[in-house]
C-alpha cells in the first residue's frame, strides 16, 4: 500500500519543514484555544500517517479503545476523525448530517469519477443532488427494480446450474468467482441490457476486460494515497498511483463510450423513441438516462453525466454485494450447524419441490439473522464512503474544523465489546426477534449495526442489494450442502481480511457443493 512506502530523506525534509512551519504559526498564529477530540501524539507533517498499517479500520478501532469514541487524528495535511461508536455515529449522520454530508475530493474520486461528477465521491452540492434525484426517480425505484425482476430469476437459476455443472464433475466450487459472476451480471444486465458471464454473455474477451477495468479500479478507489494527504508526495509519486488513475481512466472512459455508441446504435436502429419512455420494460438504466433532459433546457444529459452514473452504479453494486455473499458463505461453511439451521427454515417455508422466489425472501427470518450477522461482522466496507465537514462545528463539546475527513468504522462498530458481546463468534441468532416478526436488514434504529449508513448520503441502492445478497445465499443454501475442500475442517476456512474500499477475505473461498435436491430440480 502507497501508505507505507516512506523514504528517509523525504521524512527528514519534511520534518524541519514542519518545524520551521509550526514555530512561525506558534509566534505569528491566532491564539485561541480550541479543543480537538482526543487521539495519539503525531510527529511534524506526517502527523498520524504511519500508526495506520495494511488494516487502518483495526488500528482506528483499536485508538478508540484507548482515547474514546471519538478521536482525532491529523493525516499529513489533513484533520481526520474516526468513530466506532453509535451515539456519535448518530450525531454526524442524522443530527449533523447537513455539516458533515459532504465528500472530500481526493484524487482517486477526481481522475475516476469525472471530476467527483458522480453521485458516491461528488461533495455536497447541487450537482450532487441532481445525480442522486435522477438515480433515486429514474434508476432505483420500485417499478424500474421489478421490471428486472424476470433477468434476476434466469440468473439466479444460472447460479444454481453452474454450481451444479461443477458438483457433478466433483469440482471444487470457487464461490469468490461464483458470486462475483452473479453480481456483476445482474448489475450490467440491468445497467447495461448485457450479461457478461455464462451462456449467451457478452463473451469472454470483453467480460475479461470489464473485470479487469473493474478490479483496478476498485484498488485504485480503496487506496490510502499518500499524494491526498502529503501534497508534496505528489511531486514524487514514487509508485507512479497517479499515473496508473490517468491510465485507468482513459481506459474506463473508451469502455463507457462504447457502450453509449452501441446504445445510440440500437437506438436508432429500433427507431425507438427514447424521448419521454420512463417506464418501458425493456429500457436498461442506459436508455433511461438517454431519454432523460439534460440541465437548463437541454435536450439530453451530457455523455460526461451518464458515464459517471454508470460507473457509480457498478462500482457500488457488485463488489459490495459480492463481498457479503462471501463472507456470508465462508462463515455457514465454518459453521455447520448453522447450515442446518437455515435449510430446516428453507424446506419449512419453501420446500423441496421448488426453487426459492424473491417472494420467500422476507419469510426467511433465520436466514436475514445469517445476513444481519455476516454485515456485523464483515461490513462490505471497514469504513463508510469517508465523509467531510462543511464548516467548523462542535460534537460532544469537542472542536472539529470545517474540511474534517471523517472515518465512520463500520468494522469497528460490530466488533465494539461495549455494544456486542462475544464478538468474534458468528452468531446469527443474537439478532432473532422473540415476537417473530421480520428481522431488517436495511436498517436499525439504535445505529448498532449500519451496512447502508444513513442520512443524506445512506445508500440508495439498498433494497436492491438486500436482493442480491438474499437470493443468492437463500438458492445456494436451498440446493446445495456445502463442505471444505478435501482435507480441511469446517473451522480451517480462514476469516481474515484485506482492506480495501470493500473488505474480501484474504483467499478466495472454496468449497464443495453436494445437490441436496432432486435431479428434475436443477434444469
Ligand atoms: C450489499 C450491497 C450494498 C451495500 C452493503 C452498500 C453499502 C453502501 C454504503 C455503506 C454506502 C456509503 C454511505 C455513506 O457514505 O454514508 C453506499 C453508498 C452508495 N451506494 Fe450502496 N451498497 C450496496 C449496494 C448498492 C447497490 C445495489 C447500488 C445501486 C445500484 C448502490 C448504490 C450506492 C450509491 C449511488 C451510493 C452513494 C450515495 C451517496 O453518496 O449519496 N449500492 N452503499
Amino acid at each position: 500500500m502507497d501508505l507505507h512506502t516512506s523514504p528517509v530523506s523525504f521524512i527528514i525534509a519534511a520534518t524541519i519543514a514542519s518545524i520551521i512551519y509550526q514555530l512561525v504559526k506558534w509566534r505569528f498564529g491566532p491564539k485561541t484555544e480550541q479543543v480537538f477530540p482526543p487521539g495519539p501524539a503525531r510527529l511534524p507533517v506526517l502527523g498520524n500517517l504511519l500508526q495506520l498499517g495494511p488494516l487502518p479500520h483495526r488500528d482506528m478501532a483499536s485508538l478508540c479503545d484507548k482515547y474514546g469514541p471519538l478521536v482525532y487524528l491529523r493525516l499529513g495535511s489533513i484533520d481526520a476523525i474516526t468513530t466506532n461508536d453509535p451515539y456519535i455515529i448518530r450525531e454526524i449522520l442524522i443530527r449533523q448530517d447537513d455539516v458533515f454530508a459532504s465528500r472530500p475530493r481526493t484524487l482517486a474520486a477526481v481522475h475516476l469519477a469525472y471530476g467527483c461528477g458522480d453521485v458516491a465521491l461528488a461533495p455536497l452540492g447541487p450537482q450532487w443532488k441532481r445525480m442522486r434525484r435522477i438515480c433515486m426517480e429514474h434508476l432505483l425505484t420500485t417499478k424500474r427494480l421489478e421490471s428486472f425482476a424476470k433477468h434476476r430469476a434466469d440468473e439466479a437459476q444460472h447460479l444454481v446450474q453452474d454450481v451444479w455443472a461443477m458438483a457433478q464433475t466433483g469440482k471444487v466450487v470457487n464461490l469468490r468467482e461464483v458470486l462475483g459472476g452473479w453480481s456483476m451480471n445482474n448489475v450490467t444486465r440491468m445497467l447495461l441490457g448485457k450479461q457478461y458471464f455464462g451462456a449467451g454473455s457478452a463473451g469472454p474477451q470483453e467480460a475479461m476486460e470489464f473485470m479487469h477495468i473493474t478490479h483496478e479500479l476498485f484498488w485504485l478507489l480503496g487506496l490510502i494515497y499518500l499524494g491526498d494527504y502529503l501534497p508534496i508526495w505528489r511531486w514524487v509519486d514514487p509508485y507512479g498511483c497517479e499515473k496508473k488513475m490517468r491510465e485507468v481512466e482513459k481506459r474506463v472512459d473508451d469502455f463507457h463510450t462504447k457502450i453509449l455508441e452501441e446504445h445510440r446504435r440500437v437506438s436508432e436502429e429500433k427507431s425507438k423513441p427514447t424521448g419521454g419512455e420512463e417506464d418501458g420494460a425493456e429500457m436498461d438504466f442506459v436508455d433511461v438516462l438517454l431519454s432523460l433532459p439534460g440541465e437548463d433546457g437541454k435536450k439530453h444529459m451530457e455523455d460526461v453525466e451518464i458515464k459517471a452514473l454508470i460507473q457509480d452504479m457498478i462500482a457500488a453494486a457488485t463488489d459490495t454485494s459480492a463481498v457479503t455473499n462471501e463472507w456470508a458463505m465462508a462463515e455457514v461453511i465454518k459453521h455447520p450447524r448453522i447450515l442446518c439451521k437455515i435449510q430446516e427454515e428453507l424446506d419449512l417455508v419453501v420446500g423441496q419441490h421448488r426453487m426459492v422466489n424473491e417472494s420467500d425472501l422476507p419469510h426467511l427470518n433465520y436466514l436475514r439473522c445469517v445476513v444481519r450477522e455476516t454485515f456485523r461482522m464483515h461490513p462490505a466496507g471497514p469504513f463508510l464512503i469517508p465523509h467531510e465537514s462543511l464548516r467548523a462545528t462542535w460534537i460532544n463539546g469537542y472542536y472539529i474544523p470545517a474540511k474534517t475527513r471523517v472515518f465512520i468504522n463500520t468494522h469497528g462498530l460490530g466488533r465494539n465489546t461495549k455494544l456486542w458481546d462475544n464478538v468474534e463468534e458468528f452468531r446469527p441468532e443474537r439478532h432473532w426477534l422473540d415476537d417473530g416478526s421480520r428481522v431488517e436488514i436495511s436498517h436499525g434504529v439504535d445505529f448498532k449495526i449500519l451496512p447502508f449508513s444513513a442520512g443524506k448520503r445512506k445508500c440508495p441502492g439498498a433494497p436492491l442489494g438486500v436482493t442480491l445478497v438474499l437470493m443468492a445465499l437463500a438458492r445456494l443454501f436451498h440446493c446445495f450442502n456445502w463442505t471444505p475442500p478435501e482435507g480441511l475442517r469446517p473451522e480451517d476456512i480462514d476469516t481474515k481480511e484485506v482492506y480495501g474500499m470493500t473488505m474480501p477475505k484474504v483467499l478466495p473461498l472454496m468449497a464443495v457443493a453436494t445437490p441436496r435436491l432432486a435431479n428434475h430440480m436443477y434444469h
